[in-house]
């Protein structure tokens, strides 16, 4: 069997040399769009007049009848044809005959497979939107169940100060939602078509580039030749945006995996998204969220990679390039998979609210209400803050907690306290003045609710 392009040859590679070189294994991921690409120059070759209409009629049969089979999976590919584009090119020769060579008339494949990639790549990003702005819903709906259920909140890992669960969430629903809108803007660059830079300087064919990129649904043409050809930049931002949004995952999941913890028993995880132990009957593990948080080492890894192909390729094409595919194909399985499990997680896990607010009343988290009262009243902030750590101190020495301080021991400290502290020390109320804009009093959640859904829903 001879190469499609053995005319210079006197040798054939041995195969695995071909093995080595080829790229079908995972390129063939990229039939559907390769096919399309195709059908878009041919129609234009022959729109143009460097087809006859009769020539193009044959090619475009002919491809249409390898995308239906590539839809059945029909197809069979070797790696003899070494990528997707050869190997669809001598399939297309064998249906129709000689006549199918004429489709490469005016293209290389350099400006080939990056309008294959471009291609797949706006259709991914536009699923991998649709599936945050899923998740996103998700967390508005726990959202609602939850503004008052009051739980605590934490800087480095100790108690802080109580806040919403509500508010906890919707955090997370911001993070996301920064997410989207990287990912939206990325498609700016991602919509323009490389076709007709052919392999490198374009093409003394009479082509027509916006004609192939109208077709193709593209909003526009890159506008230099050799940019088109070897730009992977739109790939990098992909990659760059999609480490960001597995780190919102994976930081979330973290969470989820120590608030499953016996120490905290937050949630519960429900049992679909949780595995046993071989070997321990009792365990329930997180595996799930591990796994997520797992997965965005890979993600890193893949964004890393590619950086480090690109860093030193000449322009234009070097056949370096043909390492941008897995990494991205991996990527999007990995991202579209982790946000499908993540939504699910959230939605079934069970939130234990009772045991949440216990957590609440059995810590100091409360006593910024203390030093924020006394300043309310006119104490300097700074002594008021030294009057409570004085009392945080008794409590520790005593074994008891703020709320269980007499008034008598209060007014030691300040005359200022008056039986109104209790009130003030209350977790539930603590959160609830807490009033100021963004932050986790109720009557901001709910207003922040009101926000997020406002913001899923413009198209
Ligand atoms: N399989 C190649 C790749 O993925 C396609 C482009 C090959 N072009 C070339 N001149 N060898 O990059």
């Amino acid at each position: 069997m001879s190469k499609l392009w053995g005319g210079r040859f006197t040798k054939r590679p041995e195969q695995w040399i071909d093995e080595f070189g080829a790229s079908i294994e995972f390129d063939k991921q990229l039939v559907e769009e390769d096919i399309e690409g195709s059908l878009a120059h041919v129609k234009m070759l022959a729109k143009c007049n460097i087809l006859s209409q009769e020539e193009a009629g044959e090619i475009q049969a002919g491809l249409t009848t390898l995308l239906d089979k590539a839809k059945k999976k029909e197809l069979s590919f070797s790696a003899q044809y070494e990528d997707i584009h050869l190997n669809i090119e001598k399939l297309l020769i064998d249906e129709i005959g000689p006549v199918g060579g004429k489709l490469h008339t005016g293209r290389s494949r350099n400006d080939q497979v990056a309008t294959d990639m471009h291609l797949y790549l706006k259709k991914h990003v536009q699923t991998i939107t649709g599936l945050i702005k899923e998740l996103q819903n998700v967390l508005i709906v726990k959202a609602e169940k939850h503004v008052e259920t009051v739980f605590p909140g934490y800087t480095h890992l100790q108690r802080a100060q109580p806040v919403s669960f509500a508010h906890h969430l919707l955090a997370y629903f911001w993070m996301l939602q920064r997410d989207v809108e990287r990912f939206e803007e990325s498609l700016k660059r991602i919509d323009l078509s490389p076709l007709g830079a052919g392999a490198l300087a374009g093409t003394t064919f009479p082509i027509d580039r916006e004609y192939t990129a109208e077709l193709l649904g593209f909003s526009g043409i890159y506008e230099n030749s050799m940019d088109a050809v070897s730009d992977r930049d739109f790939i990098l931002e992909f990659l760059s945006n999609s480490s960001m949004l597995m780190m919102h995952l994976s930081r979330f999941c973290e969470e989820l995996i120590i608030w499953s913890s016996q120490e905290f028993q937050f949630i519960e995880m429900d049992d679909t998204y949780a595995t046993g132990s071989s070997i321990m009957p009792q365990k329930k593990n997180p595996d799930m969220a591990e796994l997520i948080r797992g997965k965005t080492g890979r993600v890193y890894g893949e964004l890393f990679g590619l950086l480090t192909v690109l860093k030193g390729t000449p322009l234009a094409y070097n056949k370096d390039l043909q390492e941008d595919k897995e990494g991205m194909f991996d990527t999007v399985t990995t991202v579209e998979g982790s946000l499908t499990i993540f939504a699910g997680m959230i939605e079934t896990m069970t939130v234990k609210e009772q045991r949440m607010s216990q957590a609440t009343k059995q810590d100091f988290s409360n006593a910024t209400e203390l030093a924020d009262y006394l300043a309310a009243k006119g104490m300097p902030f700074r002594q008021a803050h030294e009057v409570v750590g004085k009392l945080v101190l008794t409590c520790i020495q005593k074994g008891i907690y703020l709320m269980d301080l007499s008034l008598e021991e209060y007014q030691e400290m300040s005359s200022l306290f008056q039986q109104d502290i209790y009130e003030v020390l209350d977790p539930y109320n603590a959160v609830s003045r807490r009033d100021s804009a963004g932050g986790t009093g109720f009557k901001q959640v709910k207003k922040a609710i009101q926000k997020a859904k406002d913001c899923v829903q413009q198209p």
